[in-house]
């Protein structure tokens, strides 16, 4: 079932609801992979309906990035969801997510400052507001986000929480390729000799968090990573940082519960990824 407009998805929601059945909602923009279908998979366990949201937001993308190039994919996308067995998907026109007038935005503060926020300044804003619509039109029970967007999975936590939207977050781990590169539509811009070097982007971080959970410095450690990945062939670095899990501040060396958090470019693509630091 493929719905274009809210009213169509509301309806189905609400028919849902009425009968006593939990709903959960994977939003995306699509050119869907395994990750994406992982969220759908956990779906399941929490939900007895899943349905999946397919929209290429363009108030996240700032004026310099990939918005127009961005992959689209429609028919693959929905018969990949089918073929999970999704039981919808809502894939609405940019007219019915901005109506001309349209004049609010939500911008999430804490959070949303630094790491991406600092390198793609409005983004996280633009995801906010994209999310707090989506969730208020299929008003599910339960949406699910990845973690392999971390800062984006506290992000919508707090908005969450603040704007009392009353749906449970539910973040599931990241899907990787068997080389350790974490999934994302963003790998296809990779050439093959850009492939062979990206799985480094993870190998640095876990050599990383095993020697901050045995309670090295931070900045040493960072310094490290970023040597590591410029001299492999990653063109620029543009953070790599221990964090704070929940809150995402910046820890100088790891007291409780931390998330190191990286984006680097390579050649056309800019690859991010993270991983859990524990405390020994
Ligand atoms: P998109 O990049 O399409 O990702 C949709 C969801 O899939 C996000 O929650 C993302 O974290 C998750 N995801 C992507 N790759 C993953 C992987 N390898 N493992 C696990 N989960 C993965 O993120 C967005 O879209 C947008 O910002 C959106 C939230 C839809 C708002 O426009």
């Amino acid at each position: 079932m493929i719905w274009r407009s809210v009213a169509e998805l509301r309806q189905a929601v609400a028919a849902w609801h009425r009968d006593g059945l939990r709903v959960a909602l994977v939003p995306t923009m699509g050119a869907l992979h395994e990750g994406h279908l992982a969220l759908v998979r956990r779906g399941f366990a929490l939900a007895d309906r899943v349905i999946a949201s397919v929209f290429v937001n363009p108030t996240q993308f700032g004026p310099t990035e990939d918005f127009s190039a961005y992959p689209r994919r429609e028919a693959e996308d929905s018969a990949m969801l089918a073929e999970v067995g999704a039981h919808g998907l809502y894939m609405p026109t940019a007219d019915e997510m901005y109506p001309a007038g349209f004049s609010t935005t939500i911008t999430v503060g804490g959070v949303s400052e630094g790491l991406c926020g600092a390198a793609r300044p409005g983004h996280f804003a633009g995801v906010a507001t994209v999310v707090a619509k989506l969730l208020l039109q299929a008003r599910p029970d339960v949406a699910l986000f990845g973690q392999k967007d971390y800062q984006q999975l506290q992000v919508i936590r707090r908005m969450v929480r603040d704007l009392d939207l009353g749906v449970q977050i539910e973040g599931v781990p990241t899907v990787r390729e068997a080389d350790g590169l974490a999934m994302s539509s963003r790998n296809a811009y990779l050439t093959p000799s850009e492939r062979a070097i990206a799985p480094g982007l993870y190998r640095t971080l876990t050599a990383m968090a095993g020697r901050l959970s045995a309670g090295a410095a931070a900045d040493e450690q960072e310094a490290w990573g970023r040597e590591q990945l410029q001299s492999s062939g990653f063109s620029a670095v543009d953070y790599l940082e221990l964090r704070d899990a929940d809150s995402l501040q910046r820890l100088d060396r790891l007291d409780r519960p931390g998330r190191l958090l990286v984006a680097a470019r390579l050649g056309r693509a800019r690859l991010i990824d993270n991983v859990a630091v524990v405390t020994k």
